[in-house]
């Protein structure tokens, strides 16, 4: 069992999500984000109900590079290492491409994609070192082609981490004596403060335990990718993958 698990975006959502289904496992947690507060209810109420496991918390932002590597270092001493990394801080923050929207745009970028990349950077290096562990990228359904609008930029985010997660796992093809694992997930449309106000989305999401049950049960299997939910998303990223940028613009 993967029993020492990190987690970045671990205030809200998915992340707050996914820590709920992994302490109910017994899984010892390490939890991560800018809001504290946040991070020490959950603290507090995963303890109480699951008095076996160890959770600690660490405010980090994840556009603070050189903090990345030193919180993750920190987990690594509370824990006693770390056997999962969960790269899932995220923000969907932006505007169509040449409307201003820039220093959004720019936000979302950097959170998304740079600093996803610190995450991944500070988890191998722990991996390579103890020759085992398991790396989980949070991407998005969105990853699968150009987006318009608002989600363009967070689209490209989404894709360029899965394709990072696709590099990071062609490094380890044929190296011995290694037991490290590389997983990208594709989220479809879950319950989250992400979707806060946003009405149309609602007749395909689900709630955010029923998504967290179903991306955990992924991590579990420690699969290459995965659509989750499966239905309707796996088939829904076929059709995106291969219809025609007219169409696929009206499906999101
Ligand atoms: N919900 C969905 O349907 C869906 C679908 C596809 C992909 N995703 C992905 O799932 C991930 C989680 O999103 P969510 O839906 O759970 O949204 P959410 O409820 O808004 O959670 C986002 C999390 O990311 C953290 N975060 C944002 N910026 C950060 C920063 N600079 N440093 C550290 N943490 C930061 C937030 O924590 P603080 O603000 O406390 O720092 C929060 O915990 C994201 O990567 C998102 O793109 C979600």
């Amino acid at each position: 069992m993967r029993k020492n698990v990190l987690i970045t975006g671990a205030s809200s959502g998915l992340g707050a999500g996914m820590a709920r289904v992994l302490a109910a496992k017994g899984h010892h947690l390490a939890l991560t984000a800018r809001r504290v507060d946040r991070l020490e209810a959950l603290q507090a109420e995963l303890l109480a109900d699951h008095p076996d496991i160890k959770v600690v918390v660490h405010a980090l932002d994840v556009n603070d590079h050189d903090q990345v590597f030193a919180v993750f270092k920190r987990a690594i001493v509370d824990l006693g290492g770390l056997d999962r990394v969960i790269v899932n801080a995220g923000l969907g923050k932006g505007g169509r491409i040449g409307t201003g929207k820039f220093e959004a745009n720019k936000q979302t970028a950097e959170t998304n994609f740079v600093a996803a990349l610190a995450q991944c950077e500070a988890a191998m290096e722990h991996f390579y070192e103890r020759k085992s562990g398991h790396l989980v990228v949070i991407s998005s359904m969105s990853a699968m082609r150009g987006m318009p609008s608002a989600m363009t930029t967070y689209a490209a985010t989404k894709a360029g981490i899965a394709l990072l997660a696709e590099g990071i796992r062609s490094d380890l093809i044929g190296r011995k004596g290694l037991d490290i694992k590389v997983t990208t997930l594709f989220p479809g449309y879950i319950a989250s403060e992400m979707h806060e106000g946003i009405q149309q989305e609602a007749r395909m999401m689900v709630d955010t335990e029923t998504g967290c049950r179903a991306l955990v049960k992924n991590i579990e299997r420690e699969v290459v990718d995965a659509a989750v939910p499966t239905w309707p998303w796996a088939p829904i990223g076929q059709v995106m993958k291969h219809a025609p940028l007219s169409i696929v613009r009206r499906m999101v």
